[in-house]
């Protein structure tokens, strides 16, 4: 059976030949197989929104070619659009003056879902969705909560087999990414069979859900296989983790012995220096003699890699740069 996504070569430049130049995508290759979920997981700017527009054909590629379920891109958007669905974070995408069940007549019009079917199909989501009793509420009195449910049952009106979820848990809070999450997939994903490629920037959330993970850094594409693979192929470094309080940017940190990959954070008043090793105790005492003078240590841990630990080991690169939950 071909993959439900074929990405062969595939190049995006925003204003191409002209200064500033940027190469969104950059070279990518990469195939889905039907039934998958597949994670591409990289820190803002990378590329995946615009690989996202590019397959559900928003936007026009430069070069490379790019098959869902089987149509081309180029040659039969209109099949491909009626292939997928897209489901984006924080993204207002109904109409907030009508009510749940006009938006889905709505949406459902405009991909020809057949008449006959418009009535099951919609009383089928509002049930799925837990949004029966707010059928004929307008969507501007929902809870944010709401809303976000009626977007996914809005992607799904016209049942299509694939879907391209961007972001989904973005500005959402705890409890309800947590069941944003689950529902991709437990109900989408295992339940009603959908092929999804979900992009994120949160580590964590890549590593529960997806079957396999693309890293994605600069508009290519660094490393692809199964979050437990990946681990594993760097398993053999350790993570010497220090918490400490006081200000440190990778920059001055020197090269040292035994330092693999080195990720700088901070959070809630704390630094945290996270470097890979294949011997922290060599390691230890060598920061240590570098740190002593510049921040006080608070607590020192050895832990066995994180996916994150795995792309700044790839890429260099830490996925929280310039992210908005730093
Ligand atoms: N319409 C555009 N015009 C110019 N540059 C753009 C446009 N859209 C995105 N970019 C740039 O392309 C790069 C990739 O962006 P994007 O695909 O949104 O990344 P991500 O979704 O991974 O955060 C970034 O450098 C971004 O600034
Ligand atoms: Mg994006």
């Amino acid at each position: 059976m071909p993959a439900d996504i074929v990405v062969d070569a595939l190049y995006k430049f925003f204003k191409k030949g002209r200064p500033g130049e940027v190469r969104a995508v950059d070279g990518v290759s990469f195939q889905i197989e039907k039934g998958e979920l597949f994670g591409l997981l990289g820190p803002n700017g990378a590329g995946k929104t615009t690989l996202i527009k590019c397959i559900s054909t928003l936007l026009i590629p430069d070069a490379g070619s790019i098959r869902v379920a089987g149509f081309d891109v180029n040659k039969d958007p209109l099949k491909v659009r009626q292939q997928i669905g897209v489901l984006t974070g924080g993204e207002r995408s109904l109409y907030w003056k009508l009510t749940p069940i006009e938006n889905l007549r709505y949406f459902a019009a405009l991909y020809g879902v057949p008449r006959n079917q418009v009535k099951e199909r919609i009383d089928y989501l509002l049930s799925l969705m837990e949004l029966k009793d707010k059928a004929h509420t307008r969507v501007e009195k929902l809870s944010s909560g709401m809303k976000q449910k009626l977007s996914i049952a809005r992607v799904l009106v016209h049942n299509p087999p694939i879907l391209l979820v961007d972001e989904p848990t973005i500005g959402l809070d705890p409890y309800f990414a947590q069941f944003v999450r689950n529902f991709i997939k437990h109900e989408l994903n295992q339940r009603l069979g959908k092929t999804i490629l979900l992009t994120t920037h949160y580590m964590d959330e890549a590593d529960a859900l997806c079957d396999r993970v693309a890293f994605m850094n600069q508009g290519r594409i660094d490393a692809l296989d199964t979050p437990t693979r990946l681990k594993r192929s760097i398993i053999k470094k350790e993570i010497l983790e220090i918490k400490c309080l006081g200000e440190l940017q990778k920059e001055e940190f020197p090269a040292l012995e035994n330092l693999l990959s080195l990720n700088i954070t901070r959070l809630d008043g704390f630094t945290y220096i996270r470097m890979g090793t294949d011997n922290p105790e060599r390691l230890l005492s060598r920061v240590i003699d570098f740190i002593q003078h510049r921040v006080k240590v608070y607590s020192v841990q050895v832990t066995s890699p994180s996916l994150e630990d795995v792309f700044v080991y790839l890429t260099g690169a830490s996925l929280r740069q310039g992210g908005d939950d730093a």
